[in-house]
């Protein structure tokens, strides 16, 4: 027999609780934080978009810049049938760019729109850190001002809030204007050449190509040389700072906590003015859940109108594992009633009850039992099930018209209840349970 064949290094399966065997991930943590932040966008006037896995190759180098690590050396890329360059997507921003500049969006006021979904990039894969990992986004185009900025800085924090994550910390940063970043790339860069023997391998190469990206060093020695040179805050335009101040005026008047990092350059090209990042120290390595900022200059970038523009994502791998570090997820749903059946009848009859008691009763949960086997060994998966009911179906409870309602975790004898008034008997069992 030939070995059987794994997921991909890097990819996971997601498993429903039934399946989980402590290894992989678990839906139902997903559904917890996807439904959570679902509820909070919309409430926010988020709307969703959905945009297509696969991009044209040159939408990304456009748009995340040549010169950064995604484009450089994690991308999924491939010919399709055709020769024409196409990209797994490695994260929302571009695509969504791109999708309203192609559905003329942005000649309307203003838009707040949200996504989610896998997203691909060929990292070395750690705790935090997969080949395809699951992005919620968000992106609001048309609103130039510092407001925007707070709001969707306040939403993040909201959301933690409602997950139930208190070991979060949130750190901003001003990029500046075009010309802000220019004249300090300048004085950074002559400063790093000043200090060239201290650098790593990389730290040189970008030294040429991306030299703002040093200051992103994970390597203890480079941070302690950066720690010594210029700061963008230093070279800050006098439109840049006032946006910047609006922006912290409006976060203490939210009794936001922040820190201003300004070493926080983020590792893509297109971003300019407010960035932010929201790190853990709870996850090792990979401790930022949520990142983003503003890209004004990127819709005109990509062939559209000048559009100012800022977004996050978030990513819900890492919300997981928060969440299960902090246990802050409910448990997980179990069936209300798990129906048994004995017999060709009586499991016939049980399949229409269970029917019959999904429309009837708003919010029940009832599994059937189907495939057959013994009554004992029925109900020893009704057990397993978690179900706190059993209802019975035996060849008697046919024939007399009723349901038997059996108490798997109280000490209760079984009670017998009319065909005709089951729904109404379980919609009171489901209130009075609360
Ligand atoms: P990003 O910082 O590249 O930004 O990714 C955002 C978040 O996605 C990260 O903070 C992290 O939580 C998660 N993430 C990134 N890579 C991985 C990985 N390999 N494994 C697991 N999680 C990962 C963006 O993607 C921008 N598009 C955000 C944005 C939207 N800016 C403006 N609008």
């Amino acid at each position: 027999m030939s070995s059987p064949i794994q997921a991909v290094r890097g990819m996971h399966d997601i498993l429903p609780p039934s399946a989980d065997d402590g290894k992989g991930f678990r839906s139902t943590h997903f559904q917890f934080v996807e439904d959570t932040v679902r509820r909070w966008l919309e409430s926010y006037g988020y709307q969703e978009i959905r945009i297509p896995i696969v991009e044209d190759t040159a939408l990304f180098k456009r748009s995340i810049g040549e010169v950064t690590d995604i484009v450089e050396k994690e991308m999924y890329t491939f010919a399709d049938r055709n020769g024409d360059s196409l990209t797994l997507r490695p994260e929302g921003t571009a695509g969504v760019v791109r999708a309203a500049i192609e559905h003329s969006a942005l000649r309307q006021s203003s838009h707040r729109w949200w996504y989610a979904g896998p997203m691909f990039r060929h990292e070395r894969p750690q705790r935090g850190r997969y080949r395809q990992f699951t992005q919620i986004g968000v992106e609001a185009f048309g609103m130039p001002g510092p407001d925007i900025d707070a709001e969707v800085i306040l939403l993040t924090a909201r959301l933690w809030k409602a997950l139930g994550l208190r070991h979060v910390a949130l750190q901003i940063n001003n990029l500046g204007s075009a010309d802000a970043r220019a004249r300090f790339r300048e004085a950074l860069t002559e400063y790093l050449r000043a200090h060239e023997p201290q650098l790593d391998e990389d730290s040189r190469r970008r030294l040429n190509t991306n030299p703002l990206r040093i200051l992103d060093s994970k390597n203890p020695q480079v941070q302690a040389v950066v720690g010594g040179g210029p700061t963008l805050l230093e070279f800050l335009d006098a439109q840049s700072k006032t946006h910047f101040d609006g922006l912290q005026k409006l976060l203490d008047l939210a009794d936001i906590v922040y820190e201003i990092n300004p070493r926080l350059v983020r590792g893509l090209d297109y971003y300019t003015g407010t960035v932010f990042e929201w790190v853990t120290t709870r996850l090792g390595a990979q401790g930022t859940v949520c990142a983003g900022g503003r890209y004004d200059g990127l819709v005109a970038q990509l062939g559209g109108p000048e559009t100012p523009a800022i977004g996050f994502a978030m990513g819900v791998e890492r919300l997981v594992e928060l969440v299960k570090e902090e246990q802050s997820m409910p448990a997980d749903p179990v069936p209300h009633a798990y129906c048994v059946a004995v017999g060709e009848e009586p499991a016939a009859q049980a399949m229409t009850l269970t029917e019959q008691l999904r429309a009837a009763v708003p919010g029940l949960r009832v599994t059937l039992h189907c495939g057959g086997g013994s009554f004992k060994s029925q109900v020893k998966r009704a057990d397993k099930s978690g179900a706190p009911l059993a209802l019975v179906m035996g060849e008697s409870e046919v024939e007399r018209g009723e349901v038997g309602v059996k108490f798997l975790r109280e000490e209760r004898p079984q009670i017998a209840v009319a065909r005709a008034d089951i729904a109404q008997w379980l919609a009171g069992w489901l209130v009075q349970r609360g």
